[in-house]
């Protein structure tokens, strides 16, 4: 992870150079020299959370309001943060840099429906964890929980 971070780090410095070098005709911004280096100033790394909503029968649950959670710290929490199932039942996630780098993300964070379409009103709402990661690489880290069923 450091000698990733540190490999960045002197790439960035050497696009930099690069770019100064290279004069009028091809100057690039500081910015995009930045993104270009996959260095973003305003976001270091991106963590994706998804998982599906099914029903007892296996049907894609579409249209319905999921809330994350994650603990902080002791006894600290996020604030929930909201997603929306697609017509697949499935949500996606792009979690805010702040809960990023909380250790063990997967095991911190929780999923609870918040509503669901009528047919699974009577359905238990219960919270629900096993979230686990999926792949790592760049900055950007996937998560899912899997298939989410409300019986
Ligand atoms: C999730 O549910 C879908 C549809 O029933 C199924 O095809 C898929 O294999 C399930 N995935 C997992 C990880 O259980």
């Amino acid at each position: 992870m450091e000698m990733r971070f540190l490999f960045r780090a002197l790439t960035l410095v050497f696009m930099v150079a690069l770019g100064e070098a290279v004069g009028d005709r091809m100057r690039w911004t500081r910015k995009e020299l930045v993104e270009i280096a996959g260095y973003g100033e305003i976001k270091l790394s991106s963590v994706i959370l998804t998982a599906s909503l099914l029903s007892s029968s296996s049907d894609p649950i579409s249209g319905a309001t999921v809330g994350i959670m994650c603990h902080t710290g002791h006894r600290r929490r996020s604030k929930v943060i909201k997603a929306f199932t697609n017509e697949f039942g499935q949500f996606n996630i792009d979690l805010p840099s702040h809960l990023h780098a909380i250790p063990d993300l997967d095991k911190a964070c929780s999923i609870k429906p918040l509503s669901v379409p009528k047919p699974y009103h009577r359905c238990s709402h219960k919270i629900h964890r096993g979230i686990k990661l999926v792949s790592s690489s760049n900055g950007l880290r996937f998560y899912t929980a899997g298939n989410i069923t409300l019986y």
